[in-house]
């Protein structure tokens, strides 16, 4: 029997007014794999992230999450979902991750941590509570419950955003370039979270510029020039031996 991919996008597009700046992406993940995606500013990485879970709607193209596909419907020159429920079903099973952590100004850190499971999902407080004690240990800031996100650095903040999306018991983590908001020193301890989480088997899609981690932690590595993937493989393979001049030429710029 064949696997099923956890996630599978074929032939994304997106134009914003006359550019199109996807130009037809495809990409499986089964559980289980870390697939860093790399290209350098412009080249369609969040826009791409962002399209996986519908916060920006693709113009063309298919995504299909444990072999379900997402009934995509057009709307002007866009597709948009024509089944809410199953959107809003896929996208609980799909965390995402920010640059610029989002976390709720007003809520302790407790309290974003267990605001998802509490009022989404709906599990009893106590076990909710329970469990974000639990992941807010597991980030290194369990001392920090009590606070509010402003009286946070940078680092412990995209820990608790990290934590926050755990505790959706996610099938799938995206996370668009979780540490280049922070200061160096700070990038290490996030990295540090993000390698615990691929050593425990969680699938995710990450879109960085920290070149060693993703080297060290992927599965797979996703090149992306002007909307196409334009080297893929194993990061032994990228990192390595890449075929693609532009590739090439991407990671001497970065080394
Ligand atoms: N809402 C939007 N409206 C118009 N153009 C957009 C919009 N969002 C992104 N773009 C354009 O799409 C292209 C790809 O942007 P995107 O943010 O996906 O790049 P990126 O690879 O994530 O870059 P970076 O590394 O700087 O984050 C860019 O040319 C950008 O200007
Ligand atoms: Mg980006």
């Amino acid at each position: 029997m064949s696997k099923v991919p956890a996630l599978e996008l074929i032939d994304i597009h997106k134009t914003f007014g006359n550019v199109e700046v996807l130009k037809g992406i495809s990409l499986k993940a089964y559980d289980g794999d870390v697939i860093s995606i790399l290209g350098s500013s412009g080249s369609g990485k969040s826009t791409f992230l962002r399209c996986i879970n519908m916060l920006e709607n693709p113009t063309k193209g298919e995504i299909i999450f444990n072999g379900e596909s997402l009934n995509l419907v057009p709307s002007g020159s866009d597709l948009v979902s024509g089944n809410m429920k199953q959107l809003t079903k896929m996208r609980q099973q799909i965390g995402f991750v920010f640059q610029s952590f989002n976390l709720w100004p007003h809520m302790t850190i407790l309290q974003n941590v267990m605001e998802g499971p509490a009022h989404v999902l709906k599990r009893p407080k106590h076990e909710v509570m329970a469990y974000a004690e639990h992941l807010l240990d597991k980030v290194g800031i369990a001392d920090k419950k009590h606070m509010y996100p402003n009286q946070l650095s940078g680092g412990q903040q995209q820990r608790v955003a990290i934590a926050r999306t755990l505790a959706m018991d996610p099938q799938v983590i995206l996370f668009d370039e979780p540490t280049s908001a922070l200061d160096p020193e700070l990038v290490g301890e996030v990295l540090g979270v993000m390698r615990n989480l691929a050593d425990e088997g969680r699938t995710m899609l990450i879109v960085t510029h920290e070149m060693n981690f993703a080297r060290e932690v992927s599965s797979d590595v996703v090149f992306l020039h002007q909307g196409v993937v334009e080297e893929q493989g194993a990061p032994s393979k990228v990192f390595g031996s890449p075929e693609s001049e532009r590739c090439k030429a991407f990671l001497s710029s970065v080394f």
